[in-house]
């Protein structure tokens, strides 16, 4: 049986949490691939909202196992307020919840380094979620990082030789490192934590798995547009988010690799710096922030809005080689008279298709304009009701992309999630 790939197909925040969990009751195995905390995965359903960041969105149906993968940068800190908070609402995940051996672990000074290197930045700033991801993935490529099978064999000894080092840096960057020692103490408390929970061999246990014909879900957090290698370098994450992400993540072969759920909203958001060519800066761009409350679910930043961007999705289509999209809250432009679309852009004087290298400057997005539903889709239940204009939307992306949609979300609320034939 091959693993399916679910993955964000813009600047993060597509409904990725909300969709693994609809999705959750068809596989036996759901298992992140890469990020770490600075993942905020929102959940809506009998009237209670949850907000994942470490753990698999696979957790509340089901009796299936949950896997935290290599690829994933793990906080035990966050983790434990994360199984904490879960544990409060009755969701006990230790026969569950499996962590690999060779995820990398998020040390407090990892996330000093990350506040460090922001302000050293000054005014080119990522606009990073300070969790430490970026300090801990650059441990992890240049071998100097811990990983959770570590914490079984002389940890300590370990712990302090990396902590000293990135106490040398932080001194040469003359960084108030004052606040460490209140860290530590809540992380050791984390790492108590997470010895509870079995570390497993993550890759033999899902290529054993997917053998024995079990369906296996692989969960990847952020987007494509924030690859490390793809996306809009220096403002991107650290990790590979593209699917082939889920191959290094767990330990999945290419050839293993089965359906790629591609997720986009249907306009674009971004949190943090870097480029964002149909960003608004108008009232339209504030409705789309007021209608799709796009305020991040970790940092609780406002999210920069605009139109929906096609040069970027067809992009990350390619990468990804999705193989059936997915589009979210499409209700949020219910009340809108007419929508835009971003079918290519303007450089130089040229009309360009390919998404560029340089999306820095001096691009001009060249849109097609629809007319809106203007109806309340929120409670619609199924795609005959849907309206003709929102109907002419969906034919209009598939054309553009080239890739059927074969879910539509409606709202926040598990319940509103539409599935096409
Ligand atoms: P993720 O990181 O990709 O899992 O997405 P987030 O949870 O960070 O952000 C998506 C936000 O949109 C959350 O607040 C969800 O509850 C909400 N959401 C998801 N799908 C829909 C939808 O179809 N319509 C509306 N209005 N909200 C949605
Ligand atoms: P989910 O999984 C949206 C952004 C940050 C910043 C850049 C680098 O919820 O979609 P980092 O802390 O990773 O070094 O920050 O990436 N970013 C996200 N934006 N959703 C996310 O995750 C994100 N995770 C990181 O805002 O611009
Ligand atoms: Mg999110």
């Amino acid at each position: 049986m091959k693993v399916d790939v679910l993955l964000g197909l813009q600047w993060g925040d597509e409904g990725k949490g909300k969709i693994v969990d609809v999705l959750t009751p068809e596989y036996e195995i759901v298992a992140r691939f890469q990020g770490g905390p600075n993942a905020g995965h929102t959940l809506e359903f009998d009237g209670q909202k949850y907000v994942l960041r470490s753990v698999p969105s696979g957790i509340f149906q089901g009796n299936n196992k949950n896997i935290i993968g290599n690829g994933v940068v793990l906080d035990p800190a966050l983790f434990k307020a994360e199984i904490e908070a879960l544990e409060k609402t009755g969701h006990d995940l230790k026969k569950r919840l499996l962590i690999s051996k060779k995820a990398h672990l998020i040390l407090p000074t990892h996330c000093l380094l990350d506040a460090c290197y922001e302000s050293a930045k000054g005014n080119s700033k990522i606009g990073t979620t300070g969790k430490g991801i970026g300090p801990t993935y650059t441990d992890k490529v240049s071998r100097n990082g811990l990983r959770v099978g570590d914490i079984l064999h002389n940890f300590d000894e370990k712990y302090e030789a990396i902590k000293s080092r990135h106490l040398q840096i932080l001194t040469q960057y003359r960084f108030d490192a004052s606040s460490l020692p209140s860290i530590e103490k809540k992380w050791f408390e984390g790492l108590a934590k997470l010895k509870e929970f079995e570390f497993v061999d993550s890759e033999h246990y899902i290529n054993k798995a997917s053998r024995e014909g079990k369906k296996i879900l692989a969960e990847g957090a952020q987007g494509t547009m924030l690859d490390i290698d793809f996306g809009s370098y220096p403002y991107v994450t650290s990790s590979n988010t593209i699917a082939a992400g889920a191959c290094t993540g767990l330990g999945v072969p290419p050839s293993g690799i089965g359906e790629v759920y591609g997720i986009f909203k249907a306009y674009c958001t971004r949190v943090g710096s870097g480029p964002f060519p149909t960003e608004l800066h108008d009232e339209t761009g504030d409705l789309l922030r007021d209608n799709g409350h796009e305020y991040g679910s970790v940092t609780g930043r406002p999210r920069r809005c605009g139109w929906i961007d096609l040069v970027a999705l067809r992009y990350a289509i390619m990468l990804d080689g999705v193989t059936q999209l997915i589009m979210m809250k499409s209700d949020v432009l219910d009340t809108f008279e007419t929508i835009k679309a971003c079918v290519a852009y303007e450089i130089d004087g040229k009309q360009v298709t390919d998404f560029p290298f340089d999306v820095e400057n001096g691009i001009k997005p060249i849109y097609k304009e629809m007319k809106g539903w203007q109806t309340d889709m929120t409670k619609m239940t199924s795609e005959e009701q849907f309206p003709e204009a929102f109907r002419a939307y969906i034919s209009f992306l598939e054309k553009e992309l080239g890739v059927h949609i074969s879910i539509i979300s409606l709202g926040p609320d598990r319940e509103q999630t539409i599935f096409r034939k």
